[in-house]
């Protein structure tokens, strides 16, 4: 911590602004130690101070620091000294080494209503904001600022500690504040810190104590890197484990973000999982591809990042969607890099028989252009949206589909080949949808399940699923459905031996505040195999080890025949399978209502209509009103009664598969003690045929931290 005895320098180049004299006078209030130094006084290494300030309000092009100055700045922190970069000098990391990513976004910003830093709360007990007791800090009221910050990128080796607010709004993507473990301890912040501003006294004391409580961080040693071995991803779960909504036996990232799942391959008897992620907090923006491994599908561990954007290349916004297959021996996986308004594919190849390491191709983008051929859909982001591959193999060839959308008519799978997974020839149009399809095809897929293939498709409301036939490039549809009625998004499949795995990304249905408060976001969803019927019609089911999970089963004492009176439970809890048999006889409806609160006030409905549906009615899940409050709805027709139901409950999740053969997932977020189960029916009586619960284990945790770091090296 600072004190009366820290020594702080105040750096400076060429001649002293307005605002860099205000920010000194402001200094000189503080119980420092303080001096200045100019960057000639700075390279001749008469610096004798703990920590080094550079407030620059100027525009920083790095040319004017020259090789003699970054030297000066590099021994200083190889002496253990610290740094603290604020307004533009954060624009220097990259020029001073620090970083080779520097920040996207600078310049003056006019501003006109309380803006300031948007803290993480996995990071609130950082010494920068120990005088706060809230994470978010207006800094600044009015008048034109200087700025930087990381808005499309994030950078490589500093942790994001804070991002913005506007007035009332959160701005996650506005990354203002970031720290180095460099020397004692390098902090940059963005955000608008000036000193010669007019502020409201509170805004200004906030500004004074924001600034202080860096400097004695950059003083005080350890600043957060980026979290990139497994050991300390494991710790990022673990700072989140008591979470109450965050699942247990469901997959989440180990913090921050994640979404689609990707490149599932089994690779030396262990099943890898990728998937998009954002290491700078839980909201997309710049997507790297997170990693966790398995040997049963139920107990995951955290591997290191696998795939960051690569500064000035063809991924250099992100590393989105992809597939992973068994080149005859080296894995290799097809992703879609972000490139200012393109998107193009890229491919990686691994060495490491954990794949960890991933090497990019030199010839990346390897398709260097969306077809001409057909008139393909652009959006205010993207020239052409052009993304998402699923590849494989017949005889000699590789095939490949990508996700776009044709003008005027619908989403479309693009179909190539190629002999190598470079070169890549394109066929045409596997399927264009039609109405109600989609406009645009996001992470299309096709498997093989025995005589029928299928096509499924998300079409950012949906995932659509065709059955049929695939003839000569083309794609004959006899059969469609939805694949999952809820929160379900983007499923990749993997080919375990005869079945296919597949899982959904189940993104969460409360609001942004309320994802960067909890510190993550997205779930996976449990394996599922996909199979075809006897009646040439999909099957689905939880993968087979998911029973793995069974721990205890409930005495639950319910009665076969329910009408009239609800009956509870006298069991309980938040991480469970309930599985029943009923059938309605004469009810109209029976109601299976689970996260129950004992006044009942809190509860999620699942209710079995006449009209062979399924229906979870959200209306009453989260007292507070957190998380979406519509009904969903899945259809079980025309073959389901009686229903037999699997519900996978895991904190704020329902999972739930009707029949083996229709799913519907459900995020909802009902407070920590609701836990309890009712039935009850409408209308008449119902004939439970079978009824069980299961009390689950928790099997996501931060697991055993591996003693060395051998082979967690930095990306
Ligand atoms: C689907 C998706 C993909 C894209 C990825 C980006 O959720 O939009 O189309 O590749 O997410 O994270």
């Amino acid at each position: 911590m600072a004190d009366d005895e820290t020594r702080v320098g105040v750096v400076y180049h060429d001649a002293v602004s307005d605002e860099q004299q205000a920010a000194m006078n402001w200094l000189r209030t503080q119980p420092m130690d303080t001096r200045v130094l100019s960057f000639t006084e700075l390279q001749s290494g008469t610096a004798d101070v703990d920590a080094l300030w550079w407030h620059r309000d100027a525009p920083f092009e790095g040319r004017e620091v020259r090789a003699a100055t970054v030297e000066a700045f590099e021994s200083f922190l190889a002496d253990g000294g610290g740094l603290l970069l604020t307004l533009r000098a954060l624009s220097a990391v990259e020029r001073l080494g620090i970083d080779p990513v520097a920040p996207d976004v600078t310049g003056v910003e006019s501003v006109t209503e309380p803006t300031g830093v948007l803290w993480r709360p996995i990071y609130d007990d950082h010494t920068a904001v120990s005088a706060f007791d809230s994470v978010r800090i207006p800094v600044c009221d009015r008048g034109a600022v200087p700025i930087a910050r990381y808005e499309r990128v994030v950078p490589s080796r500093g942790e994001v500690l804070a991002s913005a607010i506007r007035g009332e709004r959160d701005v996650p993507h506005e990354m203002t504040v970031v720290s180095w473990n460099r020397g004692s301890g390098v902090v940059g912040v963005g955000a608008p810190v000036a000193f010669d501003e007019p502020a409201d006294p509170t805004v200004a004391t906030a500004r004074s104590d924001l600034v202080a409580g860096c400097l004695s961080a950059v003083v005080g040693g350890d600043q957060p890197h980026r979290p990139k071995s497994a050991s300390s991803l494991a710790a990022l779960r673990e700072a989140l484990a008591d979470d109450p909504t965050r699942p247990r036996y469901h997959f989440t990232p180990p913090a921050n973000w994640l979404n689609d799942p990707n490149g599932l391959i089994c690779w030396n008897g262990q099943y890898h999982v990728f998937y998009q992620y954002n290491p700078a907090g839980p909201f997309h923006n710049a997507i790297h591809w997170g990693h966790t491994v398995s040997d049963d599908l139920l107990h995951w561990r955290d591997e290191p990042v696998a795939l960051a954007p690569s500064p000035g290349g063809p991924d250099r916004d992100g590393c989105w969607s992809g597939c992973a297959v068994d080149d005859d021996g080296t894995p290799t996986i097809l992703y879609t890099g972000g490139n200012g308004r393109w998107q193009l594919p890229c491919v990686a190849t691994s060495p490491d028989p954990k794949l960890r390491r991933w090497e990019k191709d030199p010839g990346n983008p390897v398709i260097e252009e969306p077809p001409s051929e057909l008139e393909l859909l652009s959006s205010e982001h993207w020239e052409v949206e052009f993304r998402d591959h699923a590849v494989w193999r017949e005889g000699d060839t590789w095939y490949q589909i990508i996700g776009s959308g044709v003008v005027d008519r619908g989403g479309t799978a693009l179909l190539y080949a190629s002999s190598d997974l470079r070169e890549w020839e394109y066929l045409g149009p596997l399927l264009v949808g039609s109405d109600g399809h989609g406009a645009v095809w996001e992470c299309p897929e096709l498997l093989e399940l025995g005589d029928r293939s299928l096509l499924h498709v998300s079409n950012y409301e949906d995932v659509v699923y065709f059955l049929g036939r695939l003839r000569e490039g083309t794609f004959e549809a006899e059969h469609q459905g939805v694949l999952d009625h809820g929160d379900f998004y983007a499923p990749q499949s993997l080919r375990d031996d005869d079945r296919y795995l597949t899982w959904g990304w189940l993104p969460e249905t409360r609001g942004p505040s309320a994802q960067w408060d909890a510190g993550w976001s997205g779930v996976l969803s449990l394996p599922r195999v996909l199979s075809l019927g006897d009646d040439g019609r999909l099957r689905q089911r939880p993968a087979a080890e998911v029973d793995q999970l069974r721990r205890r089963r409930l005495s639950t004492a319910v009665p076969d025949t329910i009408g009239g009176d609800r009956h509870t439970l006298g069991v309980g809890g938040r991480t469970l399978e309930v599985a029943l048999d009923v059938s309605l006889a004469d009810a109209s409806a029976f109601e299976l209502s689970v996260f129950e609160s004992a006044d009942r006030e809190e509860r999620t409905a699942i209710r079995y209509t006449r009209e062979s549906q399924v229906v979870v009615d959200r209306s009453a899940s989260s007292r507070d009103g957190i998380g979406a409050t519509d009904s969903q709805r899945m259809p079980v027709t025309p073959y389901d009664e009686p229903l037999s139901l699997r519900a996978f409950l895991d904190e704020s999740v329902l999972e739930l598969y009707a029949n083996g053969r229709h799913c519907l997932t459900s995020r909802v977020y009902p407070s920590p003690e609701s836990a309890g189960i009712s039935v009850a029916t409408e209308g008449g009586r119902a004939s439970l045929r079978s009824f069980d619960v299961w009390a689950l284990e928790a099997a996501i945790t931060p697991g055993p931290r591996p003693s060395s770091r051998a082979g967690e090296e930095p990306q």
